[in-house]
């Protein structure tokens, strides 16, 4: 098989890295990738969202399966271009991929499957949801309906906080028309996950559930990030919690949006509190977490190539699916700075002493080779180590000497990923 990986980022360095060990494939291509993926596959020079030229390169080359790592082109309907042209592509189209692409949609497909969730009610109009407001009790959480990157949560404590969200959403539309509606939802609590899913269209087979670090600084605290770590099997979501997630979760979900006319095939990602009640639904993503790939694909130990092709197929129930009883552990290393203001072209050293390490991985963010043929930053968040182990504890030491091998300047990173399965 020839495959083609959308997107540039430590997730889809790790599709490219689990891909390669596949005895069907024999050529990666990425795009547009960075410079660990063009160490297990060719970069090409075209960026994740130009669906046009995506096709004729799939075209041209005779790609046999496409495979989106990030949801932007999904939402732009990336698989319904691939599917117009004969291609064959793991993603959700366009409609279904509204389960991420809007919370306001997401949250009524809830409500329509019984999926246990929070009670919530959408606004178009902010006077409305002004009064909504002044009848609830505190914290309450607002949401902006559509792409906020990851800044379109509020977990409001007071009416002010929480008015003022609306203002911000609605009136000043910080985030355009992602803001065109809110969600107002009841605030949960307990312990978070995440469970990804394979989904071809009936089938549903999760994976072993994550859990990630989202603030930029140790002890969660900080401004939020895309993601600073992750590991798995999570101690708070055994085998036990993960079929519930399944069972209660993700397939209501993809059997309402097959009611709907277009069936969910792709990585369907349920976002849960684990309440006092049992699991809780919090969002829908529609393709892999980043950094949640990272320790996923590592602990994987089916063959990723024939499960997307099977997918694909509508045929997920003739593959295995299965996950080693291991555990991985995931550090991201980031730019002095991020998730704010930060400086790019830092020479990186030690990946090489780092990759050799025994069960680590080192996965490229935002990376690519310079002229002189050294690694430089790119980006905010550089680079995902990953390491895996008998126990949390052994993947967490290896994990670690992995980063203490790594240097750029101003690197950040946090020391306490995975405290919460201590
Ligand atoms: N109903 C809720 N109760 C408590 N916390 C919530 C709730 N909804 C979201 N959150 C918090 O806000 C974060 C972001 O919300 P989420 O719905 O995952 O949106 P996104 O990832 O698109 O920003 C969650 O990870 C969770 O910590
Ligand atoms: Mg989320």
């Amino acid at each position: 098989m020839k495959i083609l990986v959308v997107g540039g980022g430590g997730r889809e360095h790790a599709l490219c890295w689990k891909l390669a060990q596949s005895q069907e494939v024999h050529k990666i291509y990425c795009a547009p990738g960075n410079a660990g993926t063009a160490l297990v596959a060719e970069n090409v020079r075209i960026a994740a969202d130009d669906i046009d030229n995506l096709v004729l390169f799939a075209d041209h080359q005779n790609v046999d399966l496409t495979v989106v790592g990030p949801e932007r082109p999904l939402l732009l309907g990336i698989v319904d271009a691939f599917e117009a042209r004969g291609l064959r592509i793991f993603g959700p189209s366009r409609e279904p991929a509204m389960l991420e692409g809007s919370k306001a949609f997401s949250k009524e497909i809830m409500r329509r499957a019984g999926i246990p969730t929070g009670d919530f009610a959408v606004f178009e109009d902010t006077g409305k949801a002004r009064d909504y407001l002044k009848a609830q009790t505190f914290p309450i959480v607002v949401k902006a309906d559509g792409e906020a990157g990851g800044k379109g949560v509020v977990v409001a404590q007071d009416f002010a906080e929480a008015d003022s969200a609306i203002r911000r959403f609605m009136e000043e539309r910080i985030f355009g028309a992602s803001g065109d509606k809110v969600v107002i939802e009841q605030c949960l609590f307990g312990e978070e996950a995440s469970v990804m899913a394979f989904v071809d269209g009936e089938t549903v087979i999760p994976m072993t559930a994550v859990q990630d670090h989202k603030r930029a600084l140790d002890g969660d605290l900080g401004p939020n990030t895309g993601g600073m770590g992750a590991y798995a099997p999570v101690p708070a979501a055994p085998l036990a919690v993960v079929e519930e997630v399944t069972r209660r979760i993700l397939r209501p979900a993809v059997e309402a949006v097959r009611g709907t006319g277009i069936p969910y095939r792709g990585i369907l990602y349920a976002g849960v509190m684990l309440t006092d009640a049992g699991p809780m639904c919090l969002e829908f993503n529609c393709r892999f977490g980043d950094p949640e790939t990272q320790v996923v694909l590592p602990l994987l130990t089916s063959d990723l190539a024939s499960i997307f092709s099977a997918a694909v197929d509508a045929e997920l129930e003739t593959v295995p699916v299965k996950f080693a009883h291991r555990s991985a552990l995931t550090v991201v290393l980031a730019s002095g700075g991020y998730p704010g203001d930060y400086e790019v072209g830092k020479p990186i050293t030690g990946l090489d002493a780092a990759s050799k390490l025994d069960a680590v991985a080192v996965f490229h963010a935002g990376t690519r080779k310079n002229d002189e043929g050294q690694v430089v930053t790119t980006g905010g968040r550089v680079l995902s180590i990953t390491a895996t182990g008998e126990t949390f504890a052994e993947a967490r030491e290896r994990c670690y000497a992995g980063v203490r091998r790594i240097q750029f300047e101003e690197m950040q990173y946090r020391t306490d990923i995975g405290y919460r399965a201590l």
